[in-house]
């Protein structure tokens, strides 16, 4: 049985993407931010889809300290439970936010959820990956087609933009699964990002002010179903042969931004690194 990780697990698409992996029979591990949040996704899996194995855990993955935390743990548990083999990581957890506010390490919230939580935990879990020729998955977006990376202010420390800071975590999804892919080129692990559309979640209810919170409510009523952009998740994990192409929407490949190349794949991955204090073999 093939195991597949989901961050952000607990509502929303995650949720949607955990739910049909278990149907496919993939053994899944939910990482979600809350105990409750998590007893409660783990409760309606199992009684929605009973006989499946379905394990969570939790942390605030918007901290490093808690990545590492998270990453061990989960660690043990592939080691016990999987052969120490992992197909899927998919990172799908994100945030938006209002105003400017950092985490314990000192960054941008937005940049350092959807971004670099994905990076370290995928430095974290990569020998389990390349064990099974395993496949990472990024929740993108298409607002990332308009945004070029701030270089020069990559946190928008001077003016903050809730918006802009949103799209280019968005294209920091894209030059990352790029970097993986150019720097694993013999195929032992594949990277694919996923623009799932406008769909239906809270995400822009949560920690935002009053005006975020009514414009995404208004955005929100002509989105999806989050069970239908989660298709292509499943999609993507259930080809035999890993796809070519990066960037995926309801199951097709699409173009991606010309901002997407090996420049500023390789220049962020760098920077990547030194915010994390890591470094990725080969
Ligand atoms: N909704 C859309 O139309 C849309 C469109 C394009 C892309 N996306 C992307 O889709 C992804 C999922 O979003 P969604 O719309 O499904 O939103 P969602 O329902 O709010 O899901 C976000 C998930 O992340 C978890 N989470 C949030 N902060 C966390 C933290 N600090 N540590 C650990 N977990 C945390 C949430 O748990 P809690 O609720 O317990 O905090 C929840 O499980 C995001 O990457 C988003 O950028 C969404």
């Amino acid at each position: 049985m093939k195991t597949i990780i989901v961050t952000g697990a607990t509502s929303g698409i995650g949720f949607a993407v955990c739910k049909s992996l278990l149907q496919a029979q993939y053994r899944v591990i939910g990482i979600g931010h809350t105990f409750d949040h998590c007893e409660k996704a783990k409760t309606l899996l199992r009684t929605e889809i009973p006989d499946q194995e379905v394990e969570f855990f939790y942390g605030d993955l918007m901290q490093q300290r808690e990545v590492h935390r998270i990453a061990d743990q989960l660690s043990e548990h592939i080691e016990k439970t999987s052969d120490s083999c992992l197909f899927g990581l998919i990172h799908n957890v994100g945030c938006v936010r209002s105003w400017y506010s950092t985490t314990e390490d000192g960054y941008e919230q937005q940049f350092a959820l959807n971004h670099l939580a994905g990076f370290l935990l995928t430095h974290r879990l990569l020998k389990y990956l390349k064990n099974e020729s395993g496949r990472i998955l990024l929740t993108s977006s298409q607002s990332h087609q308009w945004m070029k990376i701030h270089w020069s202010d990559i946190m928008f420390q001077k003016g903050y933009h809730p918006l802009l800071a949103y799209k280019q975590s968005k294209l920091c999804n894209l030059l990352f699964a790029y970097a993986l892919n150019t720097r694993y080129p013999s195929r032992e692990i594949q990277a694919f990002c996923i623009d799932p559309g406008l769909f239906r979640t809270d995400i822009g209810n949560k920690k935002t002010g009053k005006l975020v919170s009514f414009v995404w409510n208004l955005r929100k009523a002509g989105g999806v179903l989050p069970e239908i952009p989660a298709e292509t998740y499943r999609f993507l994990c259930d080809q035999k042969k890993n796809p070519d192409g990066l960037y995926y929407k309801n199951c097709r490949k699409m173009p991606f931004s010309r901002q997407v190349n090996r420049q500023n794949a390789e220049q962020l991955f760098a920077l990547s690194e030194q915010f994390c204090n890591i470094q990725f073999g080969v």
